[in-house]
């Protein structure tokens, strides 16, 4: 008699990192079905800790180890330093070697914040990097030990991240943050100097289960949404769209009190990945369908 019962295809299993960040939230379902994602948050692993890490995944024994976890806080990094390079740099550097350890390859998220933002035509995958700031540098020194601790690993950059997860890492993203002050009322000062590439977690998850469903070759990728804006044209469209009649000025990175240098222009460009056939929707497109899950 012919057996009639379809063979059982395994799917890989991810294990991500950082599961209740914005992205990892997003990831977690973005993964499924193609893919079986285990998510594991900062109570179930400090990266920090090698040990934990090297049990984790021992333990988990995944197909791939994907890195969502990080500290952003770009200001507060300036000044605990240890802190950055700690959860930044030597945390994705455990990942990489844990991952390496039970033989199979990392996928670890970095920054539009590794690039000294001088290029006007934005900036390509093999781009030399030179950070500005500590956060950027000790991101930078992330894929740097990532490269080191595990040769199959994958570098996805991206940059300005907005999702519904916000109340994970840092609170809050740009978009709440505008809204929150609109509704505090009264005017609201954005720099115009400044330009990036605003990009929904949403999206950049679907982009990053396409490159491990195509397989794409190991190597360092830039992931963001088609476009660029500066934080004010941003902000503008956050209102606009809103239907919110907030007054919005221009301000200059050197009138806004930072403490901090920040990259004029650090857009990145999806040429690899691109030209693999992954690419993402316009930035403006993806606001507006947050904003409707984000009210919905
Ligand atoms: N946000 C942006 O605008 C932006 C821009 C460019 C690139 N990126 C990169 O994109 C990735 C995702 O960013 P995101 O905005 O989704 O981050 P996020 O919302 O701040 O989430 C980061 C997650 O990492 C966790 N975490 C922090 N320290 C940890 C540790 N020692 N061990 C384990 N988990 C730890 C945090 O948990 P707790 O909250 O409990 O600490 C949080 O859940 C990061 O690599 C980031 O550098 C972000």
């Amino acid at each position: 008699m012919k057996n009639s019962a379809k063979p059982s295809i395994t799917k890989p299993r991810v294990l991500v990192v950082g599961r209740d960040g914005q992205l990892g939230h997003d990831l977690m379902r973005a993964l499924s079905p193609a893919f079986v994602a285990l998510g594991v948050d900062h109570a179930g692993l400090d990266i920090t800790d090698r040990k934990a890490t090297e049990k984790k995944v021992e333990e988990v024994k995944p197909d791939i180890v994907l890195n969502a976890a990080a500290y952003n806080k770009v200001e507060e990094a300036g000044r605990d330093p240890s802190r950055a390079y700690l959860v930044n740099a030597l945390g994705p550097y455990h990942l990489a070697v844990a991952a390496r350890a039970i033989g199979v390859p990392v996928l670890h998220v970095s920054t539009d914040y590794v690039f000294p933002g001088t290029k006007k035509s934005g900036y390509k995958e093999g781009d030399e990097t030179h950070p500005l700031n500590v956060y950027g540098a000790s991101k930078e020194a992330g894929e740097r030990l990532v490269r080191i601790g595990n040769p199959d690993h994958w570098i996805v950059r991206t940059s300005a991240l907005f999702g519904i997860h916000a109340g994970g890492g840092k609170g809050y993203n740009f978009v709440t943050k505008m809204l929150s002050l609109a509704k505090e009322g009264g005017e609201v000062r954005v720099v115009a100097d400044q330009f990036t590439a605003p990009t929904y977690t949403r999206d950049l998850a679907d982009g990053i289960r396409e490159l491990l469903a195509k397989e794409v070759p190991y190597g360092t990728y830039h992931l963001v949404n088609e476009g660029s804006a500066t934080w004010h044209d941003f902000a503008r469209e956050i209102f606009r769209r809103s239907g919110l009649r907030t007054k919005l000025t221009k301000t200059t990175t050197a009138d806004s009190g930072t403490t901090i240098d920040r990259p004029k222009r650090s857009i990145l460009k999806n040429k690899k990945l691109k030209a693999l056939g992954i690419g993402l929707p316009p930035w403006e497109d993806a606001l507006g369908r947050y904003l409707t899950e984000l009210h919905r």
